[in-house]
C-alpha cells in the first residue's frame, strides 16, 4: 500500500474555539508528521514519533498543513458568470446566470467544465464541495464522474426548476423527480460522493414540483437537501406571493418537508424570529456566503443571532454570485460582514469554520475536516509569506494567531502551496523538497 509521511507544521481542531485564547480547542505541532496510507490518515504526531518504515517522506517545512477546506455552497455552471454587472439578485439571475446555465445541456461542455471546476477548487485549497448543477442531469453526471475519477469528496445534485426561467432551463415535476432519482441511484454513496436534492428556490418551483422534492426527500433521508432562502427583499416578496399558503419564506420549505438536519439553506439573511425558531427546531443549516452577499448587495448575514438560537452556520463561496473560489478570501469578507454587525470573527474560529466546522454542518466530521487518524487524507499546505505584501506583514507576526489572520485577510490561491485529495497531490508544482 502507498505509504507517505507529510512533515510540516500542523494545525487541526478538536472543537470550535470559543475565544482567541482557547488553545485547548486545537492541536498544533511545530514539527509534525501525518502518515497517509491508502488515502486515509493513519497517524498524526510529532514527526519523530511517526514510524518511517517503508514511507515516502514529503517535507513541507516551513509551511503550515491543515485539513483541506470545505465549500458548502457554490454553483458548477456559474464559473463564467463571476464578475457579471447586475443591480441585484433577480436581475443577475435573469440577465446572466440563467442564459449561461442553458449551455450545460451539452455533455461535452459539462465534461470539460467539470475538470476546470475541480481544478479551480483544489488550486484554492478546497477538497470538498457542495455544488449545484444546472437543471440538466448531464451537469451532475459530469461532476460526479470527474470527482469519482479523482477520489474527491463531493456533494451535488441537478437543480429542480419548472417556472420563472427560460424554457430551455425548465424541467417538469415528473422529469425532475425521475432525473434526480436516477442520479441518486447511480451516485449517492458511490465512493466519496453524496447526492443533494436541489430545488433551486421557491420562485422557480411550482407546488407540484415542491411535492416531487418532498417525495424525493422522504424516500432518501440520507440525501442532503440544498436550496436558497431569504437572500434578498424582492426574492422574499415574490416567493411569498407565489406560495400564499405559507406564513413566511421559511414556511414554504417547511410545508414541503424540506427542513431537516441535512438541509443547507444558502444565504438565510433576512429572517424573522419565527423563521429562525423553525430552522433551529429542524436543525437545518444556514449557509453564509459573504463575497456573494456583498457583491449582489443582498445584506449582512447575522451570524451571532442565528448561533444564539442554537443554529450551526456553514460558510461558502457561492460561486458565481460569489467572487472568489478561495475560502481564505471568503473568510476575509466574512470578517468584514461580521464587523459591520459589530461581531468579531477571530482567526482560530475562522479556520475551524472552513475545516471542521463545515464538516460538522455536513455531519461529516468523522470523515473530513480534521487531521485525525482514521479520517480521509484531504490536506492543504499554506504559506503565509506567499506574496511580497504578505511576507512584509509576516515580519511583524508574533504568533500562530497572527499568521492565521494574515492568511485569512490577505490569502488566496497564491498561499496554497499544495493540496492533497485522498492523499494525492493535486498541484503540478513539486513540493519544497522530498
Ligand atoms: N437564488 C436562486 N438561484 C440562485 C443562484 O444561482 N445564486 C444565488 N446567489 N442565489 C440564487
Ligand atoms: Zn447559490
Amino acid at each position: 500500500m502507498d505509504r507517505k509521511i507529510i512533515r510540516a507544521r500542523l494545525l487541526t481542531f478538536l472543537r470550535e474555539p470559543q475565544t482567541p485564547d482557547d488553545t485547548d480547542s486545537f492541536r498544533y505541532f511545530e514539527d509534525g508528521g501525518v502518515l497517509i496510507e491508502g488515502g486515509q490518515i493513519t497517524a498524526l504526531d510529532d514527526f519523530d514519533r511517526i514510524d518511517p518504515a517503508g514511507a515516502t517522506l514529503i517535507d513541507h517545512r516551513p509551511h503550515l498543513v491543515m485539513p483541506g477546506f470545505i465549500d458548502t455552497h457554490l454553483h458548477f455552471p456559474q464559473m463564467q458568470v463571476i464578475a457579471s454587472w447586475a443591480a441585484e439578485l433577480l436581475d443577475w439571475l435573469n440577465d446572466y446566470t440563467f442564459p449561461e446555465e442553458t449551455r450545460y445541456s451539452d455533455p461535452a461542455l459539462c465534461a470539460t467544465m467539470a475538470k476546470a471546476f475541480l481544478d479551480r477548487l483544489t488550486e484554492h485549497g478546497t477538497t470538498t464541495a457542495v455544488a449545484y448543477g444546472s437543471v440538466h442531469a448531464t451537469s451532475a453526471e459530469a461532476l460526479f464522474s470527474e470527482a469519482h475519477a479523482r477520489d474527491m469528496r463531493l456533494i451535488t445534485g441537478k437543480v429542480m426548476m419548472d417556472r420563472n426561467a427560460p424554457a430551455a432551463l425548465c424541467d417538469t415535476p415528473q422529469s425532475s423527480y425521475d432525473d434526480s432519482k436516477a442520479l441518486i441511484e447511480r451516485w449517492h454513496g458511490a465512493g466519496r460522493l453524496s447526492y443533494a436534492i436541489t430545488p433551486r428556490f421557491a420562485i422557480t418551483s411550482t407546488p407540484a414540483q415542491m411535492d416531487a422534492a418532498q417525495a424525493l426527500a422522504a424516500e432518501h433521508p440520507d440525501c442532503y437537501i440544498q436550496t436558497h432562502l431569504s437572500e434578498n427583499h424582492a426574492e422574499i416578496a415574490l416567493s411569498c406571493q407565489l406560495h400564499p399558503e405559507a406564513v413566511d419564506y421559511t414556511d414554504i420549505y417547511a410545508r414541503y418537508g424540506l427542513l431537516r438536519a441535512n438541509s443547507l439553506l444558502g444565504h438565510a439573511i433576512h429572517l424573522s424570529d419565527r423563521e429562525i425558531g423553525a430552522l433551529a427546531e429542524a436543525g437545518a443549516k444556514p449557509v453564509f456566503c459573504p463575497t456573494s452577499n456583498l457583491y449582489l448587495g443582498s445584506g449582512l448575514f447575522d451570524d451571532a443571532r442565528l448561533r444564539a438560537a442554537g443554529l450551526t452556520n456553514a460558510i461558502a463561496t457561492d460561486i458565481g454570485g460569489g467572487t472568489s473560489y478561495s475560502m481564505l478570501q471568503t473568510l476575509a469578507e466574512g470578517y468584514k460582514v461580521l464587523q459591520l454587525n459589530r461581531q468579531r470573527l477571530h482567526p482560530f474560529r475562522a479556520f475551524h469554520w472552513i475545516t471542521r466546522g463545515n464538516a460538522v454542518a455536513l455531519g461529516l466530521q468523522d470523515q473530513i475536516g480534521t487531521l485525525d487518524a482514521g479520517t480521509e487524507a484531504d490536506l492543504v499546505v499554506l504559506d503565509a509569506h506567499a506574496t511580497p505584501a504578505m511576507a512584509l506583514r509576516m515580519e511583524r507576526a508574533r504568533n500562530l494567531m497572527d499568521e492565521l489572520f494574515t492568511l485569512q485577510v490577505m490569502g488566496d490561491d497564491r498561499a496554497v502551496v499544495q493540496t492533497y485529495v485522498a492523499g494525492r497531490a493535486q498541484k503540478a508544482t513539486a513540493p519544497a523538497s522530498a
